[in-house]
């Protein structure tokens, strides 16, 4: 078991991630950025002088508990212990804040008031929740996740949430529906702010399912983390959660989820198909272009910044789960 520390932020400067005002090709540009690994810019963290980043990072994850929440029975743990909160709340991918891991802070400009999720497309009930209506109306449950970045890191997140099959069971898909897209908040006033371009993106940010994958009992919305609400860099206030697959399969800050006849379109795979296919099932044997992905860097305790090399497992470990779904994958 190796431990790798994490280079202090000094040791990679953020003025390293070129802007892309430098490139005129949009795909070079996030090649240069995807990919950067543990690139700097997590924070010192100090027990004894605490600076105010430290203080201001705490207190974007001091959110109100979600009361009575039951651990799963079945997704109670894994065989690796819970990334630190104050890591996972400090190393994120959000790009409609930035490029770098480093977003939590221009992240808590993204408003959460009066949220609302349709739901809607080929379905009997088409709804429109508030965060109350989804908070009462579905079993919140807290399920332990491996978490597998795209990018070879990982981490283990508790979640707190309900399982997509439920919502699938409130709207009714009709038997039409073969797909599923789930979109995420975007206003080019608060998002993607000064210094970083991205307007010529297919923004917003859009993700998909095959209706088959939703159902299944472990894909999940997300409204909470480590027992309370989700802070705004994880992708409040609901998100989604498909353990199976790379980690940008999960949509954050959902506005709308949409039943469809045919395979929507995805951010990513829409700028690259080569390197990010709509499928994009965890798997150790088949590298992405640029890396390979039979081994991943598992960040979890510290006290130092630092991570494991652990081998990747297909499905990320949940084969037994969803194998079934992919009959034509040897
Ligand atoms: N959702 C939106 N709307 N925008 C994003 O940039 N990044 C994805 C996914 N969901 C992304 C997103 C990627 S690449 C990853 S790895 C995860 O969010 C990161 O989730 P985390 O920051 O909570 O760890």
């Amino acid at each position: 078991m190796s431990l790798i520390p994490v280079p202090p932020p000094w040791q990679i400067s953020e003025n390293e991630i070129t802007p892309d005002t430098v490139y005129y090709n949009r795909r070079r540009f996030l090649k240069s950025l995807i990919g950067t690994g543990i690139a700097a810019s997590l924070i010192p963290l100090n027990g004894c002088q605490k600076s105010s980043s430290q203080t201001a990072l705490e207190s974007s994850l001091q959110l109100p508990k979600l009361p009575n929440i039951q651990p799963s029975p079945v997704f109670k743990t894994v065989d690796r212990p819970i990334t630190k909160e104050i890591l996972a709340g400090q190393y994120n991918n959000f790009y409609e804040f930035g490029g770098t891991k480093n977003i939590w802070l221009k992240a808590q400009k993204l408003p959460t008031e009066n949220w609302k999720l349709e739901v809607t497309g080929l379905v009997k009930n088409p709804q429109t929740y508030d965060l109350d209506d989804l908070k009462r109306k579905f079993p919140l449950e807290e399920r332990v996740y491996r978490f597998r970045c795209v990018e070879a890191w990982s981490m283990v997140l508790p979640w707190v949430g309900f399982p997509m099959k439920a919502l699938m069971q409130a709207v009714e898909p009709t038997s039409q529906a073969k797909f599923v897209r789930f979109t995420s908040f975007y206003d080019p006033e608060i998002t993607t702010g000064p210094g970083f371009h991205l307007g010529s993106l297919p923004w917003p940010y859009q993700e998909g399912l095959r209706i088959e994958e939703m159902a299944n009992e472990l894909a999940f919305f997300a409204v909470g983390i480590y027992g309370h609400d989700l802070p705004k860099q994880h992708g409040a206030p609901l998100r989604m959660v498909i353990p199976w697959k790379y980690g940008f399969k999960g949509a954050k800050s959902l506005v709308k989820v949409e039943f469809v006849a045919e395979k929507p379109a995805t951010y990513w795979n829409t700028i690259d198909p080569n390197e990010y296919d709509f499928e994009a099932n965890v798997n150790p044997n088949k590298p992405h272009p640029r890396w390979s992905q039979a081994t991943e860097k598992f960040i979890s305790q510290g006290p130092g910044l630092s991570w494991e090399i652990k081998e990747t497992l297909p499905y990320n470990g949940y084969g037994e789960y969803v194998a079934n779904l992919y009959p034509n994958t040897p």
